[in-house]
């Protein structure tokens, strides 16, 4: 496996890989890789005959207050796994190379970034899809694979490959969960094991839409009621947002069709977590 820092030296590997016919996958993550991404990473690998993860905490997706500073980097364990999982190429480049001085460009997707993640972190998804263009640009994957655990973020990007005619394929792939539910995250390590316990609440009230909607319920304000008084019987728990959407759109529904998806994010103590799924067909 090979790890490169250096944008330049990314991009030459990936022509001379491509001039000799092989397609590339790209996984871009934030590192302290977990199961979830693992699983994205397998999923690559069986579409494509290269690798691609690439490992870069993005300060411009971070809000003044939020976690950049503290969000964990565990390069050498990273690599470890990533090796493990059959990874050919690292992509590990440093801040003040993805962004020198004098970088003022901005890749904005309108109407999806609005809402939902985008309300609470404002500017949130702007930094997720310029470091995302930067990537496809300096790796030049034929395809790559996002996780469903970001909803929202998985629409924005595969808004921007269609507008922007990015000529990647955009693959999303199933929520990861822990044996209890708890979807996985990197931040789930901030939790201490009482918050732990709590932070199951998000499962719970996903799965409490579900047999709702399984029963008949088809108004999704009665369904919301419900779940935003069970999460508050959590007093570690505090919701950020509770809605359901339009799968391909993000618009909030009244009523409950097939393509309706559960959207939740949560603080747990100082720890924010976001969840989702859909709620009466798997499509
Ligand atoms: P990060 O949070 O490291 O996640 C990297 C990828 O792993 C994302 O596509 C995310 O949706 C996916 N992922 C994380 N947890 C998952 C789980 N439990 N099950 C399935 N997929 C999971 O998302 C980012 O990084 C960044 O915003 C990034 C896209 C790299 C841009 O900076």
């Amino acid at each position: 496996m090979e790890i490169i820092h250096n944008p330049a030296a990314m991009t030459a590997w990936s022509k001379v890989e491509r001039a000799g016919g092989r397609s590339l996958a790209l996984v871009p993550t934030m590192g302290c890789l977990h199961a979830g991404h693992l699983s994205l990473m397998a999923a690559a690998r069986r579409r494509a005959d290269l690798l691609a993860v690439s490992i870069f905490v993005n300060p411009v997706q971070f809000g003044p207050d939020e976690d950049f500073a503290s969000y964990p980097r565990i390069f050498e364990a990273d690599c470890l796994a990533a090796e493990e999982a059959g990874v050919d190429v690292i992509f590990a480049p440093e801040t003040e190379v993805v962004y020198p001085p004098g970088f003022q460009t901005r890749v904005q997707v309108t109407g999806l970034s609005q809402g939902l993640c985008g309300a609470g972190r404002p500017g949130h998804f702007d930094g997720v899809a310029t470091v995302v263009a930067k990537l496809f640009n300096i790796i030049q994957p034929q395809l790559a694979v996002f996780g469903e655990k970001d909803f929202q973020q998985l629409a924005v990007v595969r808004a921007m490959v269609r507008d922007l005619n990015f000529a990647v394929e955009i693959v999303g792939h199933p929520i990861v969960r822990e044996e209890d539910g708890l979807a996985m995250s990197s931040r789930n390590r901030y939790l201490s094991p009482a918050e732990r316990q709590a932070a199951l609440c998000l499962y719970r009230a996903l799965k409490s839409a579900r047999r709702q909607a399984a029963e008949g319920e088809r108004d999704c304000g009665r369904i919301i009621a419900s779940l935003v008084t069970a999460i508050a019987a959590e007093p570690r728990a505090c919701v950020e947002y509770l809605q359901i959407v339009n799968d391909s759109d993000l618009r909030e529904l009244k009523k409950l069709t097939d393509t309706a998806r559960l959207m939740m994010a949560v603080h747990i103590g100082r720890t924010r977590l976001i969840d989702n799924g859909y709620l009466l067909s798997k499509r």
